[in-house]
């Protein structure tokens, strides 16, 4: 079998494209947002499993979380489980993805209330916060 050139210009065009495209999302996904915190009551959350306000899950936004639901199915999407490093004025905590947000724009996350307290005083309801996706 062999391919014209024009073919095989075709492919390594598509194959470079393909690379660069992938390593691209790969590299946005361990970016550090600045963004706000506000906090909720988790429950069964998007990707599927159920905690409560002691667990420290965060919930990310879902221009985020949605490309990486495949199968349309949320449960699966491969950012469940992931942690998340979340800094405020100093204090550093981890935090694992347990939900998508719909109300957070993109470099903003809701965390349940056991990790907001862990930051600062609930009450505040939103606070500045610097995060990042690390696995
Ligand atoms: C979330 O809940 C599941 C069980 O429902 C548990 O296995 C998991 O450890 C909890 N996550 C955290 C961060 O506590």
């Amino acid at each position: 079998m062999y391919f014209k050139l024009n073919t095989l210009l075709l492919l390594l065009a598509i194959l470079f494209e393909t690379i660069i495209t992938s390593s691209a999302r790969r590299s946005n996904l361990h970016v550090q947002h600045h963004g706000k915190a506000t906090w909720f009551y988790p429950g069964v959350g998007a990707c599927g499993v159920s905690n409560t306000s002691n667990d420290l899950v965060v919930s990310i936004p879902a221009k985020i979380f949605d490309k990486f639901t495949p199968h349309k199915n949320p449960n699966e999407n491969t950012l469940c489980g992931k942690q998340v490093s979340i800094e405020h004025e100093g204090i550093v905590i981890y935090a694992v993805i347990a939900d998508r947000c719909s109300g957070c724009s993109k470099n903003n996350i809701d965390l349940s209330l056991s990790a907001f307290a862990l930051l600062d005083d609930p009450n505040k309801g939103v606070i500045s916060v610097t995060w990042k996706i690390l696995n």
